[in-house]
């Protein structure tokens, strides 16, 4: 199955078969997760670890993000870890994001993590499973970009997208005071380099290519401009 294709299929698994992974598969994970492509100029690095040094893990494994913590660097994180949720499940395992889980030792520059391991529940059967808003509450155009961004995750299901699109290029805006009453943190800056995953996915798919990113705030909202080809 493509990425894109799971993007139609995934979900978040908190059930998993406890038993180990074979250390090949760990390291053919670890190598995906290290290897992902990042936004340019964006160097996160990503740890597998099994969870036993974790507090609050809700999978066997996870892979820890570390980066610095600029807004663009968060959002980097969500589009990097994003293609990693969507590597996994579409091998078969199961994942999950985890923003209130860490390890137990603190380290100054780790982020956020991604659960994973053997899931115990199936792939959604299509779009019908998913539990989102409608497509024009978050979007003012119909397509398969908006779509692909529809059914991203978001911290506590919030999906506080709003996408608008002009000829070649589409602006993906999150309400920063309307979220920040909701969320700690800056969770929605995950949220929003997710969402750029899935869009990316979705114009690759109809032979496109994003030609540029660029990111700014005016204080109420933080956006990401894309332009494509
Ligand atoms: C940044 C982020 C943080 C999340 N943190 C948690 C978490 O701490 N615990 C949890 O059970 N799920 C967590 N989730 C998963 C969301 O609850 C989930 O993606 C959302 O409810 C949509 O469900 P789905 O992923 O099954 O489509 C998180 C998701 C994101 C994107």
């Amino acid at each position: 199955m493509t990425l894109y294709e799971t993007v139609f299929v995934r979900r978040s698994v908190r059930q998993y078969d406890k038993s180990p992974l074979d250390a090949g598969v760990l390291a053919e994970i670890q190598s995906y997760a290290a290897a992902a492509k990042q936004l340019p100029g964006q160097s996160a690095r990503f740890k597998t670890v099994d969870s036993s040094g974790l507090k609050g893990g809700i999978a066997p494994y996870a892979i820890l993000a570390h980066s610095g913590g600029t807004d663009a660097e968060l959002v980097n994180i969500g589009y990097t870890l994003q293609g990693v949720d969507l590597y996994l499940q579409s091998a078969g395992y199961g994942s999950v994001w985890c923003g209130m889980a860490s390890p137990r030792e603190g380290a100054p520059d780790f982020r956020i993590l991604l659960g994973f391991g053997k899931t115990e529940v199936p792939l959604r059967g299509g779009e019908g499973d998913f539990k989102r808003k409608k497509l024009s509450d978050i979007s003012d155009a119909d397509n398969a970009v908006a779509r692909a961004v529809r059914l991203a995750p978001s911290a506590v299901n919030f999906q506080p997208w709003k996408l608008s699109f002009e000829s070649g290029k589409f602006t993906l805006r999150v309400n920063v005071h309307g979220i920040g009453r909701v969320l700690p943190g800056k969770l929605y800056l995950y949220d929003l380099g997710i969402a750029l995953k899935h869009a990316e996915l979705a114009l690759q798919h109809e032979n496109k290519t994003v030609a540029a990113f660029s990111f700014g705030g005016n204080g109420k909202d933080f956006m990401v401009e894309a332009r494509y080809e």
